[in-house]
């Protein structure tokens, strides 16, 4: 159990490279009337480094992506030990500078790009909006730097494209156009929530494909959100798995693969369709989530979990690094001495 030495190990080597962490996140907590939807969230992000969240839906995924973009709905309340972007405060920031921020520094890919575009605008004009806000320059430049964005995204004729409404293109073209708009101030944080959930098999490779491509040109770290870890772990460097606002575990992409240490990864690995039968998913997690607002007392998964023990049920697993750069909350891994007695 080795998570000081290796969170020093971390830093240091961020700050050999002459960079330090591009995100930092601790302790983060969301809530909605009183009830915690995010529930002490704390990860990091290095400069290029691409991490996965995964976890059904209702896990609170969504909400922690849009706590970092501090894009909250207005009934919801943010709070965190840290939330800093490039060792910025984003929780001091004023509105003026995360309007900057949000372009210039970091940008954010939805799932269904139809929210995030405005359909009575041309989707020219929308992207020459957002050059403009942020990179101050002339309605010629800033149409030509749209037209080049479209192109690098692989949409064909990028110049008739900037005169069309978004409902004229395709669930994948639009796509493209969104990721287009987020990375054409070059941000250093990419945050792709389900970016490719309402897309079929292949847009969805070409998709992902073309997000890699992109990372590797301009070096950004990339958040990439999903409920399917068969995707995410292809696509990532490292996997977190979140549970009804929680980490569960996380680790290498390759070592959850491998060697998952939590029985909800293990049931998430073994719902993965084989790759030979597209469509078909194998029910191997029992249950179903529990309502937020009406969690079991002491690990969440104990309802739905094979391996629960009398003192699942009574009190709460800590999140512990059992192996090098591996954490994981259950007490199978972590042992009884992790177990937090219940205070509420
Ligand atoms: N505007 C809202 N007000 C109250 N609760 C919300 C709101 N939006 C989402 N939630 C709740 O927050 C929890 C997490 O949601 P979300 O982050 O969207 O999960 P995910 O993206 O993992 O599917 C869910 O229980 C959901 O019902
Ligand atoms: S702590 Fe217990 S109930 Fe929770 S995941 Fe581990 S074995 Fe299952
Ligand atoms: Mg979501």
């Amino acid at each position: 159990m080795n998570a000081e030495v290796d969170e020093n190990e971390k830093r240091s080597a961020a700050a050999e490279a002459g960079a330090g962490l591009l995100l930092e996140v601790e302790n983060l907590r969301v809530s909605f009337s009183g009830v915690n939807i995010v529930d002490g969230l704390s990860f990091s992000l290095s400069p290029g480094e691409i991490l996965g969240i995964v976890g059904e839906s209702g896990s609170g995924k969504s909400m922690t992506a849009l706590s970092i973009m501090r894009l909250l709905p207005k009934n919801g309340v943010i709070a965190a030990d840290r939330l800093r972007l490039n060792g910025e405060d984003l929780l001091g920031a004023s509105d003026a500078r995360l309007e900057e921020l949000r372009g210039a520094s970091m940008g954010m890919i939805f799932q269904e790009p139809m929210t995030a575009l405005n359909p009575v605008l041309t989707v020219g004009d929308q992207i020459m909006e957002t050059v403009r806000r942020h990179l101050k320059v002339g309605r010629r430049e800033a149409r030509e730097r749209g037209i080049e964005a479209l192109r690098r995204v692989g949409i064909p004729s990028p110049e008739q494209r900037m005169d069309d409404f978004p409902h004229r293109l395709s669930g994948g073209m639009r796509q493209r156009v969104m990721i287009a708009m987020a990375l054409i101030c070059r941000p250093r944080l990419l945050i792709a929530d389900e970016p490719t959930t309402a897309l079929d098999v292949t847009v969805q490779a070409q998709i992902l494909d073309l997000m890699l491509d992109l990372q590797d040109e301009y070096k950004m770290g990339i958040i990439l959100i999903s409920h399917d870890l068969g995707v995410v772990s292809a696509f990532t460097d490292r996997v977190m798995i979140m549970y009804l606002g929680q980490v569960l575990e996380d680790a290498k992409a390759e070592t959850i693969f491998s060697q998952p240490l939590h029985p909800y990864t293990e049931g998430l690995l073994a719902s993965i369709p084989p790759v030979d039968r597209d469509e078909e998913r194998l029910e191997a997690i029992r249950g179903t989530v529990p309502p937020i607002f009406d969690l079991p007392p002491g690990c969440r998964f104990e309802p739905r979990c094979g391996y629960a023990r009398p003192a699942c049920a009574t009190a709460v697993p800590s999140l512990v690094e059992c192996q090098p750069a591996h954490r994981a909350a259950c007490i199978r891994n972590t042992g009884y001495e992790f177990l937090q007695e219940i205070s509420r």
